[in-house]
């Protein structure tokens, strides 16, 4: 009796890192919006230049690749290994850490719709598949270009206190949390 518990504790690992999928997804997607949000910011400084259409087809490339993987990755929370926090973490911070990871997709969410919703004409998917603009009313474009432009910010803002928050836990409190991405 004692040999088979000994055997199903070998079997039942706690895991201390997140799947591979899910680190994997978050390094991907964290590159791509890293460079798509530093080139959004430095497009406005190729207007008028033989650049501009090269850069801007790559960005909306980029951020219409970002939608299936942010929505993958999000509905995969809901179904992978959960990997329990460190001991010593109090519960309200483990909430406010799941609250700010909520908030987080929100805002990309938010950033991701608006782009589509924003476009004024339709691009060339990496210059492969022609993607059409879903609204044709100038208007309501301008309106969601606005709304893009508060969450580019927001996200920018969000991502600044995601990395403030890891390492803080890292250098201060000595809590191995960037492992559970690596
Ligand atoms: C644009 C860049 C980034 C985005 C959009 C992003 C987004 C996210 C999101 C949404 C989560 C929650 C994961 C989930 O539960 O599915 C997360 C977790 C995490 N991220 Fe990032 N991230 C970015 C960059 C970074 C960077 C640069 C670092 C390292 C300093 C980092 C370290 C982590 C760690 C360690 C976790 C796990 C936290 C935990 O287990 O509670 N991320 N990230
Ligand atoms: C990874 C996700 C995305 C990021 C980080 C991002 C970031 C940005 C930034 C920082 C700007 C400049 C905003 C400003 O001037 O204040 C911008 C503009 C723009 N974004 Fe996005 N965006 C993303 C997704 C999308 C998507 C999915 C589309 C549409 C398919 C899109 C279409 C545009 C367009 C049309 C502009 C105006 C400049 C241009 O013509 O390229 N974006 N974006």
């Amino acid at each position: 009796m004692t040999t088979t518990n000994n055997n199903i504790a070998n079997e039942v690992r706690v895991p201390t890192r997140y799947d591979v999928f899910t680190r994997g997804v978050h390094w991907l997607a964290a590159g791509i919006i890293s460079y798509t949000m530093i080139a959004g910011y430095s497009l406005q400084f190729l207007v008028d230049t033989i650049y501009f259409d090269f850069f801007s087809v790559l960005n909306m490339s980029l951020g219409t690749l970002v939608i299936p993987l942010t929505v993958v990755r999000y509905l995969w929370k809901f179904f992978r290994p959960s990997v329990p926090y460190p001991v010593d973490l109090s519960r309200p911070k483990i909430n406010m850490a799941h609250l700010a990871h909520e908030m987080f997709y929100l805002v990309i969410f938010i950033m991701l719709i608006s782009g589509v919703l924003m476009l004024t004409h339709g691009f060339t998917f990496f210059w492969l598949i022609d993607v059409p603009h879903p609204l044709d009313n100038p208007d309501v474009n301008a309106f969601f270009f606005e709304v893009h432009r508060v969450a580019c910010a927001a996200v920018a803002l969000t991502l600044m206190l995601h990395v403030a928050a890891v390492v803080k836990h890292q250098v201060m409190d000595r809590r191995n949390i960037l492992g559970r991405m690596l």
